[in-house]
């Protein structure tokens, strides 16, 4: 299964989630690949990849697609492993945003969607972060996937962004991948003695949006394993925060069928 983890608003947990997932699947058995189309690359230094420059990175794939690299590489060569045992990774690099106007501009929206169809049979499971942006990278990858799912930081911001982004997301869906699902909203940073997540979770599913029941809850391990590099499945496996990941992976799985 492709699962995207999108939400176009910084900050609410897309590369923490995204990288958890993968970890989860890798820990489980699941020969697992994290692509990381954020040039920040928040998920690719999470999942412990240390890049260098000869390290083919997923904008040296795209660069490739638009001849700025005559190469004839395979989508394969820009995976890495990663130090987690079934845990690979496509690395971001800061050329991506070097390179995205020149995709946007040709019409290259599709070629993300091609390569992971090459390597669909290479993985049990491919997940996707995102940046924070309705950009030709997120697009791509809602293009590109089975399903999606939105981080929810449990702020009021936040719950008007959700509206805007599922538009957009239904629009690219109509448009370009009738077979799009979306997944769910995952509430992340949830603070159960507080007041306000509570009411703004219930705000969510009254308005009937899909709120999974695995919910993340506000944890300093969550910093501490980023600063480690080391996901949670791996860092704290006996940790809540683990155990919500686990749930959350496995509400995600049974989707499936
Ligand atoms: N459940 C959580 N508990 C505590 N801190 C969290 C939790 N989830 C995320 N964070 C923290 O919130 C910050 C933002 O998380 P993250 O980088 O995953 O968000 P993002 O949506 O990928 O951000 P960006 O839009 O910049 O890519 C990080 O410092 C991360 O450690
Ligand atoms: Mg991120």
């Amino acid at each position: 299964m492709i699962v995207v983890v999108f939400n176009q608003k910084g900050g609410v947990g897309k590369s923490t989630i995204s990288t958890n997932l993968a970890a989860q699947s890798a820990k489980v058995g699941h020969k697992t690949l994290l692509v990381d189309l954020d040039a920040q690359g928040n998920s690719t230094h999470y999942a412990g990849f240390d890049a260098n420059e000869k390290s083919n990175s997923v904008a040296d794939m795209f660069k490739q697609v638009v001849g700025i690299f005559r190469t004839a590489k395979k989508p394969i060569e820009f995976i890495h492993p990663t130090p987690f045992e079934n845990l690979f990774v496509m690395p971001s690099s800061p050329a991506l945003a070097d390179v995205e106007r020149e995709l946007e501009s040709r019409y290259k929206i599709f070629k993300l969607k091609d390569a992971l169809k090459e390597l669909k049979g290479e993985f049990d499971n491919i997940f996707i972060d995102t940046p924070p942006n309705f950009n030709f990278y997120s697009k791509a990858a809602l293009i590109a996937a089975d399903g999606f799912c939105v981080p929810f930081d449990c702020d009021d911001f936040s719950a008007q962004a959700i509206l805007r982004l599922l538009d957009n997301a239904m629009e690219l869906k109509e448009d370009h991948n009738p077979e799009l699902r979306l997944l769910g909203i995952v509430v992340n940073q949830f603070n159960s003695q507080a007041k306000l997540p509570g009411e703004l979770v219930n705000s969510l599913k009254s308005e009937g949006l899909p709120v999974l029941d695995s919910y993340i809850s506000a944890t300093v391990k969550v910093k501490e394993s980023h600063s480690k590099r080391i996901p949670l499945p791996f860092y704290l496996p006996k940790h809540k925060a683990t155990g919500q990941i686990a749930a959350l992976f496995a509400e995600l799985n049974a989707d499936k069928t």
